[in-house]
């Protein structure tokens, strides 16, 4: 499986994500197009958003200085709202903008790497963590959406705590959320749990709080798109009915995300912006509603995972 998004020859190289199961990859070389691919979720998943982000930059400061660059960086910033990393990603890039286009670029592949090291580091911690709340022995763990290694640049991070628990032979099952509309957990995350023969099997949305009910599952763990300084998260549509139903069933919800995703700016989780998109993504055939990201308040969380820390909010 190549990057889930790289700099190759002068451009950005994305496993197209749209089109999986189906493994592809589009070049980008222009911001218009990074934008549009952003919003479409040809790159998706906060970190790789936060490294989209940063290469985005780099392509434009080959072309543009000053405030045009500024400008640019801000369209760039904005093409998607939910996710911090995004922000992140180019405000990281253009900091190194006065020392021209080179320095600009070599920060953009600075956070790359850091993603993947952050990435790895999330996978071991969780799986510490994960031994400790359910014991060392094969886990049966939920999962929704995709916070794999195509949501990242490699390795993932909810998906990294699995693929650690997984060196150590210890995941039984993993449970992994259709995840309507867009099918990130059936298309995306079940690609790469097959692709590394973990034990998976994809439920629709709406069985996942009666499966944590009935006992088949030791624990939940999820990606964030945003955590709140108070540690409310922000995730894909449906992770806050896993978070209800986890505190039901008294089982561990783990969220694993690195510190990227962690924004002190952003108070709790009603400050945070929740992106809604097009009606027609619903399929619904008539009016919809299509929120995409839900807030798990603080106090449902066992603890946030981040390549620095195990953070229990209160
Ligand atoms: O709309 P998406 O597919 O970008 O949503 C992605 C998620 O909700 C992920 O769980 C989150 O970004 C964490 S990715 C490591």
């Amino acid at each position: 499986m190549p990057r889930a998004i790289d700099w190759v020859d002068g451009r950005i190289r994305l496993v197209d994500q749209t089109a999986l199961p189906r493994l592809t990859t589009v070049d980008i070389t222009g911001v218009d197009e990074l934008i549009d691919a952003i919003r479409r979720l040809v790159v998706r998943g906060a970190p790789a958003l936060g490294v989209a982000g940063a290469l985005g930059v780099a392509l434009a400061a080959r072309t543009q200085k000053g405030a045009d660059l500024a400008a640019t960086a801000d369209r760039l910033a904005v093409a998607r709202p939910t996710a911090v990393n995004l922000t992140v990603g180019v405000r990281h890039a253009m900091a190194a903008a006065p020392d021209g286009p080179g320095a600009v670029l070599a920060a953009a592949l600075a956070l790359r790497d850091a993603d993947i090291a952050a990435c790895h580091a999330i996978g071991d911690r969780g799986a510490d963590l994960l031994a400790q709340l359910c014991g060392p022995r094969p886990l049966r763990l939920h999962t929704h959406c995709n916070a794999g290694a195509l949501a990242c640049v490699e390795w993932g991070t909810a998906l990294g705590v699995v693929r650690s628990l997984h060196q150590r032979g210890q995941v039984d099952l993993v449970v992994a959320d259709e995840t309507r509309p867009l099918l990130q957990g059936a298309r995306i995350t079940a690609v790469e749990l097959a692709a590394e023969d973990i034990p998976h099997r994809v439920v629709v949305d709406g069985a996942g709080a009666s499966i944590i009910a009935r006992g088949l599952v030791d624990a939940v763990v999820v990606g964030a798109d945003r955590v709140a300084a108070n540690g409310d998260v922000a995730n894909k549509i449906g992770t806050y009915p896993l978070a209800l139903a986890a505190a039901r069933a008294g089982i561990p919800f783990v969220v694993a995300a690195p510190e990227t995703t962690v924004d002190p700016a952003t108070p709790d989780g009603a400050a945070i912006e929740i992106e809604e998109r097009a009606a027609d993504e619903v399929l619904a055939g008539g009016p919809a509603w299509n929120p995409a990201f839900d807030v798990t308040p603080a106090d449902l969380v066992t603890a946030i995972v981040t390549e620095e820390r195990v953070w229990r909010p209160e």
